[in-house]
């Protein structure tokens, strides 16, 4: 949800700027800017991606050691040109970017306008440099004090960067609620900001990242940090565990497509050090000191969105079925807003890839607010929600940069499996061999994950029948259902084809009308317990000529007879099922959409990280 970066330091800022904005790109990309200092403070700006950005700039005199960079998604405000970041203040001689959203911009905006400011845009943002501005004029300070009074009376969520005309030699960088990791390179005397670690790794591995209500004061050999009470902070510099080559395409036509088959290495990296198959032996280290409480828990509440809250619905049936536990998983977004009831013996589990999305940490909050005990499965090493929560245990995937998330599912339905094997383990709810059976099983999904990837050439031809369909509907059953919905989503994100994942069942119930010839239907059919029943679901579509794309297990013979198209994927632990009938349904969607024209990367409205509510 925007991305942001700045540089200061001996090299030609633009260049690290524009770099940084492309692997920020995936935070948004209806519009992107720079702001570069160098005598003057010039602001180019433009509608589009960063690219178009690019294009703007090839004339331009763009020499500057000091300057940021944004890549907006829009809040408020259409993408535009005007509407797009770097903002000036009133006078122009203080530019800001800004990740989040400012939710009293309103009203200061008012005040703002009665005291003559002119606003040239729509945004919540432009509101809050010219309110430094104003702030600064009327408290004859610092730009550094006036941005930390102005955040006092501010209500919302930001990672910004100032910068000003009158203070050439430095940048000023505050947060709450939106992420800004701070890069130390060449022993302090350069320093790029960014709201993720990438457009950082390449220059330095030493990192401090900002805490919520902290502003950093940036000046060549100097990184002074305060609180919102102006008390001086000390920086935590840490080591970043990054290579750059995990952020790059790697020969890869798009990201999806990499992350997709990266899977069997991302599912192994996230059981490394915690699934030894060979001792029969599960751990999960970041979950020690409160295991107690996961242990005895009489409920345990799931709160994620988009596809992490599929990954939450998978691990519902997981952790009930092995744990006995019972288990609610909830939209973070509806979770955060209805007092939820959160009793005594009652744990919490947050699931977030980027460990950023805002609803997901302002349920954690809320549920802090009550008492719970706070799980996080991040994949973000660092982010805002791994350091909210109590314990957890990150999910190691590698960074996923395709906006439409496919290896972090993978990686988090095996994080929490391990996790329901460990509970279940301890408190006794499985036996021995049902235990040893699923080590087994786990351990050999990786293998089973890269034989599922060789269907990627038919999957490709079935694409191209139905590329064209302007409706699907996706059937499971049991845990496949969760996955129906996944395989749903990654298409509509995608291919913007509407699509509709359904349990097998519920269908007699409403989207049985819509089946006609036209109509493909995804059905997962693997080999479990509700096998027939998904069967008796096949022949009510195929009775009403809908066309059936099936997704059965290895060596099925009665299924092939009934459909139209059948995609064999490796037998497994039907617990474990997930892991594999989701494979197929993301190579679908990337096909379907690649053959359609669109961005697969970078679908329309769309972000990978939604750090508003
Ligand atoms: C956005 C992304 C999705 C993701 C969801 C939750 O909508 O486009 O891919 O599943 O946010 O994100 P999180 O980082 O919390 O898993």
């Amino acid at each position: 949800m925007c991305g942001i970066v700045a540089y200061l330091g001996d090299a030609e800022a633009c260049p690290v700027i524009i770099k940084g904005l492309r692997r920020l790109e995936y935070r948004g990309y209806d519009s992107a800017g720079v702001a570069l200092l160098n005598g003057s403070l010039n602001v180019y700006k433009k509608k589009g991606k960063v690219q178009e950005l690019e294009n703007l700039l090839v004339d331009k005199n763009v020499h500057a050691n000091i300057g940021m960079g944004h890549t907006r998604w829009a809040t408020h405000g259409e993408p535009n040109d005007v509407n797009a970041h770097p903002h000036f203040s009133e006078n122009q001689r203080i530019a800001l970017i800004h990740n989040g959203i400012i939710e009293n911009y309103a009203a200061l905006k008012q005040e703002l306008i009665n005291k003559g400011h002119k606003f040239q845009s729509e945004t919540d943002s432009e509101v809050l440099v010219h309110f430094i501005e104003h702030i600064q004029k009327d408290n004859q300070c610092d730009l550094a004090e006036a941005v930390r009074l102005a955040l006092t009376q501010v209500v919302g969520a930001y990672a910004i960067v100032v910068m000003s005309q009158d203070k050439p030699d430095q940048l000023i960088a505050a947060r709450k609620g939106s992420p800004l990791v701070i890069g130390i390179a060449k022993n302090g005397q350069e320093y790029l900001l960014a709201s993720d670690a990438t457009p950082i790794i390449e220059y330095t591995n030493q990192v401090v990242y900002l805490n919520d209500h902290e502003i950093a004061t940036i000046r060549k050999g100097e990184l002074k940090i305060q609180n919102m009470e102006a008390m001086p902070m000390t920086p935590y510099i840490q080591q970043l565990d990054l290579e750059l080559e995990s952020i790059e395409k790697n020969g890869y036509e798009h990201f999806m497509l990499k992350e997709i088959f990266e899977q069997p290495n991302s599912v192994r990296d996230s059981m490394r050090g915690r699934l030894v198959a060979s001792q029969n032996h599960v751990m999960l280290g970041g979950i020690q000191k409160y295991l107690d409480h996961l242990l005895n828990a009489k409920r345990i509440i799931i709160v994620a969105c988009g596809t992490s809250w599929h990954a939450g619905l998978v691990a519902e049936y997981i952790i009930e079925e092995l744990a006995r536990i019972p288990v609610e998983v909830e939209y973070a977004s509806e979770f955060r807003y209805r007092n939820p009831i959160i009793n005594k013996n009652e744990v919490v589990i947050a699931i977030s890839q980027s460990g950023e999305t805002a609803d997901t940490l302002a349920a954690i909050e809320l549920a802090k607010s009550k008492g719970a005990i706070i799980f996080g499965i991040c994949n973000v090493v660092g982010s805002s929600i791994a350091r909210a929560t109590h314990e957890g245990a990150y999910t190691h995937a590698g960074p996923e940069i395709g906006v439409a998330s496919t290896k972090a599912f993978t990686a988090q339905v095996t994080v929490l499996s391990l996790m329901a094997l460990l509970i279940a383990k301890k408190r006794g709810t499985i036996t021995m061999e049902m235990y040893s059976d699923l080590v087994t099983h786990l351990d050999q999904i990786p293998n089973r994950i890269a034989e599922s990837l060789k269907l990627n050439n038919k999957i490709k031809k079935l694409a191209a029948i139905y590329k064209d369909a302007t409706n699907f509907l996706y059937l499971g059953r049991g845990n496949n259902f969760p996955v129906a919905l996944e395989g749903a989503l990654k298409l509509k994100e995608i291919s913007y084809i509407h699509a509709e994942g359904y349990p097998a069942a519920e269908m007699k119930h409403g989207p049985i009308a819509l089946i006609d010839k036209d109509m493909p239907v995804v059905v997962i059919a693997t080999r479990d317990s509700s096998y027939d029943k998904v069967v008796s679901n096949i022949q009510e579509v195929k009775a009403r000529k809908g066309q059936v794309i099936a997704i059965v297990t290895k060596g099925d013979t009665l299924i092939p007879k009934m459909v139209d198209h059948v995609i064999e994927i490796p037998a497994t632990h039907e617990i474990l099922m997930p892991l594999l009938s989701v494979v197929p349904l993301q190579l679908l969607a990337y096909h379907v959409a690649v053959l359609r024209g669109c961005n697969v990367d970078q679908p329309r409205n769309l972000a990978k990280s939604v750090t508003v509510e």
